[in-house]
């Protein structure tokens, strides 16, 4: 694995992952992808900021992963103001550490005051599935963020659609990327929905290593390295251009 850690990447980045809707699969991302990209950069420069009160994020990785750093700071009414500014705090301070990636699991729920925090991100995660019930909260949040970027007239944060609890061989993306059309978001690479990711909380992390589930494996490796590329690599600066149309990018496989 060291071999693979030689690349030097630029600067640091923030990834918020976030939607309004719960049981979309934010926690799972965010586990998944900091697990991913521990393969591929050093781990203690992966910092996971667990902001849900039901510590999902913060649990799993203590046990699976311990060299990856987790906060937990959770963001409910009780904690919003403190805590918000501590994530804030966070994520600029690690603007100067170059290479660190930090994660950033958020709650379900709207808070302008989230939306503007998850608005200092680099990049937003928004997984969604292709259900209506799921498509039509995740276009709302959408234009939230939309608005919080013209609001400060930014081009940033670049927002990535990852579609979530895919059936198995669908590979047509076009009902999606038709309802996104209008919006200026990427679509990444999709997962699959898969038993193995859906009961991951209830057993021990132990079996879940051991468990023969390589499709798991292989989505989220997929979905690391599309990160690793487009986000750490910075290939979706050059996809984006704000005076331009929105280009989505159908899934990258
Ligand atoms: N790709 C997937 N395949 C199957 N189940 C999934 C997948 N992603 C998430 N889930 C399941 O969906 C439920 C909600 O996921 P979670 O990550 O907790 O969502 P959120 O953080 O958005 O509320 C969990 O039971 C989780 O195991
Ligand atoms: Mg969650």
């Amino acid at each position: 694995m060291a071999s693979n850690k030689t690349k030097s990447l630029t600067g640091a980045k923030s990834i918020f992952v976030a939607n309004v809707k719960g049981g979309v699969g934010k926690s799972t991302l965010s586990i998944m992808l900091a697990r991913s990209l521990a393969d591929r950069i050093p781990a203690q420069n992966i910092t996971v900021i667990d902001t849900d009160l039901q510590r999902t994020a913060t649990e799993f990785l203590s046990k699976s992963n311990p060299e990856i750093n987790v906060e937990f700071l959770p963001i409910t009414p009780a904690f919003e103001n403190t805590n918000i500014s501590l994530v804030q705090q966070f994520i600029k301070q690690n603007e100067f550490r170059p290479g660190h990636v930090a994660i950033v699991d958020t709650p379900a729920g709207s808070s302008q005051r989230l939306w503007n925090l998850v608005g200092e991100g680099y990049c937003v995660l928004i997984p969604t599935t292709l259900s209506n019930a799921d498509l039509y909260p995740t276009e709302n949040f959408i234009r939230s963020m939309d608005k919080v970027k013209a609001r400060y007239g930014k081009s940033y944060p670049h927002l990535i659609v990852c579609p979530n609890k895919i059936p198995f061989g669908q590979k047509d993306f076009s009902i999606m990327a038709e309802r996104l059309r209008n919006h200026d978001v990427v679509i990444g690479p999709p997962l699959r929905d898969l038993a193995s990711v859906r009961h991951f909380y209830n057993g021990k992390v132990e079996n879940w290593e051991n468990k023969t589930n390589t499709n798991a494996q292989s989505d989220f490796k997929h979905f690391g390295s599309f990160i690793e590329k487009f986000v750490l690599g910075e290939q979706l600066d050059k996809i984006y251009s704000k005076d331009d149309k929105p280009k989505n990018v159908i899934p990258i496989r």
